[in-house]
């Protein structure tokens, strides 16, 4: 896999010559979306993040289910090309999806591929780019395992507090990446910032799991 540190802090956006596209299927749909080297697997859809996808529940489920439909906000956190953004914005047309990544050359892919494919409701911004006052129902990520711990502990303690009452996180982790001492870390770690949150496992399957965070209903 090409999840290699240097891919996210390098690259400005492509140029039209480096671009190429890729069709994939995203929420059941067949889509063709827009990729480049220098960002995290542009070849295909990660295994990772198929098992992810496979495992949420359809997100127009539900905030259909919260009664928060078009004021809702979610978060893809690291999001590469935008496959988990995208399909969250297929799921979910009227909500506002913030797709948040450090590198600026996969946000740019994100802007590109939600406006081929008509998704309004994305935004695509560096981290800082999100409104402080901003809650949100769901956050799915395929997180950067290999920037390291503690700063990977450091992007959970700042994105998963921002759970809106009752909002669920799906994170999908490698198992040999250490996604069982992850849950573990969580699970002592969430409490401070985030009391009351449940941190489970959703699923196991092709060498990942999917940790899933509950945050208090309020
Ligand atoms: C494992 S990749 C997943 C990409 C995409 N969601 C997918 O499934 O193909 C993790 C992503 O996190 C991004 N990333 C690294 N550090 C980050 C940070 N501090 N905040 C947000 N995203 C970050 C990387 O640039 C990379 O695109």
């Amino acid at each position: 896999m090409s999840d290699e540190p240097d891919h996210y802090f390098t690259a400005n956006p492509a140029s039209a010559a480096e671009r190429r596209s890729l069709a994939v299927r995203l929420a059941g749909r067949d889509v063709e979306v827009e990729v480049a080297s220098g960002i995290f697997s542009p070849g295909r859809l990660d295994l990772g993040t198929q098992v992810l996808l496979r495992t949420v529940p359809p997100l127009g489920d539900v905030l259909a289910a919260r009664s928060a439909g078009s004021g809702a906000h979610v978060l893809d956190l690291g999001c590469g090309w935008g496959p988990v953004a995208l399909t969250m914005a297929l799921d979910a047309p009227d909500a506002t999806v913030w797709a948040v990544d450090v590198n600026e050359r996969a946000l740019d892919l994100v802007r590109r591929n939600a406006e081929r494919l008509g998704l309004t409701g994305v935004r695509a911004v560096t981290p800082d780019g999100v409104p402080d006052d901003v809650a949100f129902a769901a956050l799915w990520s395929n997180p950067p395992i290999r920037v390291g711990k503690e700063a990977l502990h450091e992007m959970l303690l700042r994105w998963l507090p921002r759970l809106a009452p009752g909002g669920v996180a799906h994170l999908v982790v490698q198992r040999n990446l250490g996604a069982d001492s992850l849950q573990r870390w969580l699970v002592e770690h969430l409490e401070p910032v985030l009391p009351g949150a449940a941190v489970g496992r959703a699923a196991s399957a092709k060498g990942f799991r999917v940790l899933e965070v509950t945050a208090p209903a309020g």
